[in-house]
């Protein structure tokens, strides 16, 4: 694996964005522990629901708020009291947002440094996103609606944990301008077109292909990332679906990733051909994705692109990215470098001129 640094990305280690760190139920009143983005984290969920993600580690001593099964306090249950979170080792009491508020034992002021970074987090689709930000800023952008999620039409994802990859998340980027990779890797036959577009923080990639994994027939696939972390894709065809795939940093160049897709059958309730057929297609989604997993998880970093014609525009999206490694105010300096539209070549819409000529 590489880091961030060997594949000039930016000046940050890990990007800003919103990422997946676990599913909605893994939230209790009992604090787990989390890594990611290099750092060790806990998580729970308040009494009024709210979830809260903040660094592990107590300023008092230093101890891991998640990591302890044997202190009175998480023996009695009484770590998570309202949204605030106690300590196991001296029973100071944090709110969600990280500040100190009580310090049980002393008469003394609560020092203004006996504070724990805590993160903004929202729940989506049955997710919980966190927000990183090396500069500690509020989000600039949110991820994209999920009405799907509400609607009773739509057969929700249940999600498909992936697992770590040592590969840095650049490798996972690139496939979304790979337009040559579809032929070997998922069986695309008969490519009408492939288009890749970048405007601000959301990149897209809109084919429409047959796939031998999935459908014989032509599927129109309209792809976006919003943010670095959470891809979204709507595929049309006899089954409507919205895949999610979301990957996360643990250390830097490893990261871990998941998937689902949610689906809405053409009748409503369900057929038995429906409850059979629905499944089988979330797994085939699946399926699909670990073909490149297959890759992912065993290629050597590649530093830069031999591109050759008919790639799609991997420059594109590698400048695109370096916008969420990069201080915000610098933002809009990568995003000019990479917003626009390109049509890759090679399809049966978009010929090269000499098979047009044939
Ligand atoms: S180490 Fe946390 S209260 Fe002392
Ligand atoms: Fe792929």
């Amino acid at each position: 694996m590489a880091t961030t640094a060997e594949y000039g990305i930016g000046e940050f280690t890990f990007p800003r964005g919103w990422f997946m760190v676990g599913e909605s139920p893994d939230a209790t009143k009992k604090p787990i522990p989390l890594r990611y983005f290099g750092r060790d984290l806990v998580m729970y969920r308040g009494e009024s629901g709210r979830v809260v993600v903040m660094d592990a580690y107590c300023p008092h001593m230093k101890t891991h708020l998640a990591k302890n099964d044997s202190s009175y306090i998480v023996m009695d249950g009484k770590q998570v009291e309202g949204d605030d979170i106690r300590c196991p080792y001296h029973a100071w009491k944090f709110g969600p947002d990280g500040m100190c508020n009580e310090i049980p034992y002393s008469p003394a002021p609560i020092p203004k440094a006996a504070k724990i970074k805590s993160y903004p987090v929202q729940e989506w689709g049955g997710l919980i996103l966190m927000w990183h930000d090396e500069e500690d800023g509020e989000p600039d952008f949110q991820p994209h609606p999920l009405p799907e999620w509400d609607d009773p039409k739509w057969v929700n994802w249940k999600v498909d944990h992936l697992g770590v990859l040592d590969c840095h998340p650049q490798e996972i980027i690139d496939n979304m301008t790979d337009k040559a990779h579809l032929g070997p890797i998922h069986g695309s036959t008969n490519m009408e077109y492939f288009e890749s577009e970048c405007k601000d923080h959301v990149i897209r990639q809109l084919l429409a292909a047959g796939h031998r994994t999935l459908s014989d027939d032509v599927m129109t696939n309209d792809t976006w990332y919003t943010g670095p972390g959470i891809l979204l894709s709507r595929m049309n065809g006899y089954y409507n679906s919205l895949m999610m795939i979301c990957h996360t940093p643990i250390e830097d160049g490893q990261l871990r990733a998941w998937h689902g897709l949610t689906v809405e059958p053409p009748n409503h309730p369900m057929t038995p051909e429906d409850e059979e057929a629905v499944p089988a297609f979330q797994e085939g989604s699946k399926l699909a994705l670990l073909q490149d997993f297959d890759v992912w998880a065993n290629k050597a970093p590649c530093l830069s692109i031999m591109q050759v014609v008919g790639d799609g525009p991997f420059g594109k999206a590698r400048a695109w990215y370096k916008q969420f490694y990069n201080p915000r105010k610098d933002a809009k300096k990568y995003q000019a470098k990479s917003n626009g539209h390109w049509v890759t070549k090679g399809t049966k819409r978009d010929p090269w001129e000499m098979d047009a000529a044939e």
